[in-house]
């Protein structure tokens, strides 16, 4: 099962790159795609395609295309929602205090993460971010601890 997480603009500018990456490779998720982009406005307009009409869409595009990315390809058994818990709830504000929102954020503005919310999310989003090239395939070295 894969993932696509993105490490949004507030949280690169912000230096945060390594302690969001950190939380995933210490839960033990393997990491099969990974880089630094500019999001186009195609792509953007496609990602956040489902909250097209909603009162914060404009914002969002503008959000995601203001700064750099780290795209990211998370690979893993049940990693959807392991990568959903640790992300935490989508207000900053809300969300538990150990999750990357919860310790980073204190905002629904800014909330310095994205991530797929189901099989049929993470489907549709990997293939705005990465070519099948771009994701690469190679085995854990500790993966028979979990
Ligand atoms: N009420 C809101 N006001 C402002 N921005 C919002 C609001 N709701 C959502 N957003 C923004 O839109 C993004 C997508 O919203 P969604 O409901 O999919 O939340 P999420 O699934 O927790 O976040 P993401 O899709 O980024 O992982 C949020 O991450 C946030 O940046
Ligand atoms: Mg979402």
């Amino acid at each position: 099962m894969q993932t696509l997480v993105l490490i949004k603009p507030d949280g690169v500018l912000r230096l945060k790159i390594g302690d969001i990456i950190s939380r995933f490779e210490n839960k033990g998720i393997r990491i099969a795609g990974l880089k630094m982009i500019s999001v186009s406005k195609e792509m953007a307009e496609r990602h956040y395609a489902v909250h097209k009409g909603k009162p914060f869409y404009e914002s969002l595009i503008k959000y995601i295309m203001s700064g750099p990315v780290v795209a990211m390809v998370l690979d893993g058994k049940d990693v959807i929602d392991i990568t959903r818990k640790l992300v935490g709830a989508t207000n900053g504000a809300k969300a538990e205090p150990g999750t990357i929102r919860g310790d980073f954020s204190s905002s629904i503005d800014f909330n310095l993460i994205h991530a797929s919310d189901s099989i049929d999310s993470a489907n549709y989003e990997i293939p705005i971010f990465f070519k099948e090239s771009e994701i690469i395939n190679y085995e854990r070295v500790d993966k028979s601890w979990l």
